[in-house]
């Protein structure tokens, strides 16, 4: 088995399953053509994509199988990605080997734990996530609308001097893993966590915040008013995620300063370059916006 090289090691394991199923020569190199070339892995988990064995291998795929990926792939355990959907931006990853969907990623000193067939992650977000553990000065009150298994929430807990934060989301599953993250990382005592609709619970978060992450894909629109509401009178930063035009980012900030500046209230904005976070789709980026809101 080769050492270093896992595409081989995965075709070389697969290889000897398919043979040991009866198939000929010839089949088993059609099969073996259509190997995923790319995957994830983390902890004892190696997530395949989405296209993964589908199609015509329909009929081999088998546990005999998913051993053999999970040994090529020096993995316990092995899931499927599927489509993220739905309001709750649920996650359809398939458990293939492996009862415990449970799942623990390390990362930059944090530790996020969520349910991978029940959360989504994006691997994609990770320079996001760090650098909200690098920019909330001492002493702020934080209000995260879309907080998730809490991407981030939990680095500018672990990393920052950060007075409060205020956590807001509606899914149980990922509220599960945000209370269970916050007592694994050592800071549950500088979080309150918001369980419902934002548009209910951050009622009661006017006026609090320093800071207010928006981080909702394809627009978090819906929370602007939220968070201009959450915001201190003095003001405060705002960091809205959306997705813009691969080209053209500047017309999608331009909206967003548009919507802000349409608010009641008196008050001035001041908005830095929008910081492109990840490719999102075929010409379309996840960007966020960093908005410095001044109270009148
Ligand atoms: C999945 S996260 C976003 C992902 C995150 N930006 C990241 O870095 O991976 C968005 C979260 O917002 C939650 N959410 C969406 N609309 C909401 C609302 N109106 N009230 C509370 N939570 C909401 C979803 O359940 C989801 O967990």
């Amino acid at each position: 088995m080769h050492r270093e090289d896992p595409h081989r090691r995965l075709a070389e394991s697969v290889g000897e399953v398919l043979r040991g199923a009866g198939l000929r020569n010839e089949e088993c190199i059609a099969l073996l053509d259509r190997l995923p070339s790319k995957w994830e892995r983390f902890s004892d988990v190696v997530l395949l994509p989405d296209s993964a064995f589908r199609g015509e291998w329909g009929t081999y795929t088998s546990e005999d199988l998913w051993r053999a990926v999970a040994e090529a792939l020096k993995s316990e355990r092995v899931a499927r990605l599927g489509e993220i959907s739905g309001e709750m931006r649920a996650s359809s990853v398939e458990m293939l080997l492996g009862e415990d969907d449970w799942v623990v990623r390390r990362e930059s000193g944090v530790d996020y734990g969520y349910n991978l067939t029940q959360c989504m992650f994006s691997a994609g977000n990770v320079n996001e996530r760090r650098r909200m553990g690098e920019v909330v000065d001492a002493g702020e009150v934080v209000v995260d609308l879309y907080a998730g298994i809490g991407y981030y929430s939990l680095p500018m807990l672990v990393h920052s001097q950060v007075g409060h934060v205020h956590c807001c989301e509606w899914n149980p599953n990922a509220v599960r893993a945000l209370e269970s993250n916050l007592e694994v990382n050592g800071v549950a005592g500088s979080c309150t966590v918001h369980f419902g609709d934002n548009q209910v619970t951050a009622a009661n978060l006017e006026g609090v915040a320093d800071r207010v992450v928006l981080g909702l894909l394809p627009s978090a629109e819906d929370g602007y008013a939220l968070a201009m509401a959450a915001l201190r009178p003095v003001g405060g930063v705002l960091h809205v995620h959306g997705v813009a035009a691969g080209r053209n980012h500047a017309a999608w900030a331009a909206d967003v300063t548009g919507s802000l500046l349409e608010m009641e209230g008196k008050f001035s904005i001041d908005a830095a370059e929008p910081l492109r976070v990840k490719s999102y789709a075929p010409h379309w980026d996840h960007v966020v916006l960093d908005v410095t809101v001044s109270g009148g």
